[in-house]
């Protein structure tokens, strides 16, 4: 039988009211690293307009992790525990995704960027970190050990799941993806060896937290650029399950290189120059965005023909993620066999979405998939149609 949004779904040792998860979107809202009053509204909101499962974005595991500062970052006294609290009593439960950009920085303090390969790392430019260094067996260990110590640290402030993130060409997809890991020893080449550290991370968390908590990974179906290999997503699904990975959330696209692949829609790029602090990356970016940045047109549901493929082919729930925007695209979802929807943008700008649906409303998102939420994160997530017009 097809399951229904607002049954309840067992994630591992985990129950989840319905099967509505907020996706990360980072909230800007982490000043030195630390959560803030308005970091717990809004997941505490979140759970209040009836999302099982919140997910908190972009939860640094170690200093050198931050693509930039006010990223939170993991530690004992950044103040998870009361916003795990607040979401509790707010009646849901929250994730943390676990996360570390690799070579894609623009954070001086958090050292040279470093990734799997020599790189390039055209983000950081203008700030004086143009180049990614190769990780050392000493730098994969030190950074397994990260993950792991940031899992026990959100499990201990009552953190309900963990969200890997293994996509959207942070660290974890660097070494996956063939564009970006050009490494000859036993972490490059074969799909076997780029998934070699991304699996040495899982097991670090599973050997530190055990089955305390579900452990998701959000992992990509396609880098979004071209000569990409784009056949990868099931076994890498699949390795990830075996190695102890409760639930997959699938997404695409690398954000140094095909960011609107991920989100689709508009490229707010007047508002990203904008919110942009050197006046260096503004130039160049007011000069080279129009010829770098590739748009990819919106659809509802836009990954939902390629994560098909995951559904039948992974032993583990698998959730749809991507321009999920209206009741019809959850039922749809439903009837296709995800387990759970993962939503953004729409809860941004619907945050009753859920009870609308829930009281029997035909619900579509008024969400125009402008993305100048995203030109603007760094002031706090907002949707623009709520803010006043300038
Ligand atoms: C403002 C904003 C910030 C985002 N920040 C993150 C993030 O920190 N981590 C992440 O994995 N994805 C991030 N994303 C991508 C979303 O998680 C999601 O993959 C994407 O928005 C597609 O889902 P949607 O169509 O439901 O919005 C962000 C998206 C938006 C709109």
């Amino acid at each position: 039988m097809t399951a229904r949004a607002l049954d309840p779904l067992q994630l591992a040792g985990l129950e989840l009211g319905n099967r509505f998860v907020k996706t990360a979107t980072y909230e800007g809202l982490s000043p030195e690293g630390r959560v803030s009053d308005g970091l717990i509204a809004h997941h505490a909101d979140q759970a209040r307009h009836g999302v099982a499962l919140t997910t908190v974005a972009y939860a640094a595991v170690h200093p050198s992790g931050r693509t930039f500062a006010d990223q939170l970052l993991v530690t004992r006294d950044a103040g998870l525990d009361r916003l795990a609290d607040a979401v509790h009593s707010a009646g849901g439960r929250v994730s943390l995704q676990l996360s570390h950009c690799g070579g894609f920085s623009k954070h001086r303090a958090g050292g040279r960027p470093m990734g799997p390969s020599f790189a390039l790392n055209a983000y950081g430019l203008a700030y004086g970190l143009p180049f990614v260094r190769p990780m050392t067996p000493d730098d994969m260990a030190e950074t397994a050990a990260a993950y792991a110590e940031a899992a026990a640290i959100a499990v201990d402030a009552g953190v309900d799941a963990l969200e890997l993130h293994c996509g959207h060409g942070y660290l974890l997809s660097q070494f996956l993806s063939p564009a970006i890991n050009r490494r000859r020893d036993d972490y490059g080449g074969s799909l076997a060896n780029r998934l070699r550290f991304p699996l040495e991370v899982v097991h670090a968390i599973r050997a530190r937290v055990g089955e305390a908590v579900p452990l998701l990974a959000k992992i990509n179906l396609h880098d979004g650029i071209r000569g990409a290999t784009g056949d990868e997503a099931v076994p890498i699904a699949r390795a990830l399950v075996e190695a102890g990975v409760h639930a997959i959330v699938p997404s695409g696209g690398l954000v140094q290189r095909s960011a609107f692949y991920l989100l689709r829609g508009e490229v707010p790029l007047s508002d990203m120059v904008r919110a942009e602090s050197s006046w260096l990356q503004r130039i160049s970016m007011r000069i080279l965005g129009p010829l770098l940045v590739r748009r990819f047109p919106y659809s509802s549901s836009f990954f939902r023909e390629q994560a098909r493929a995951l559904v039948d082919a992974v032993d583990a729930p698998v959730g749809l993620l991507g321009g999920v925007d209206s009741a019809a695209a959850v039922r749809e979802a439903m009837a296709q066999g995800f387990s759970f929807v993962v939503m953004g943008r729409a809860l941004l700008a619907d945050p009753d979405f859920i009870e609308r649906m829930a009281a029997g409303e035909d619900v579509v998102s008024r969400c125009t998939h402008c993305n100048q939420c995203v030109a603007r994160m760094d002031q706090g997530v907002a949707c623009v149609l709520d803010l006043p017009q300038t």
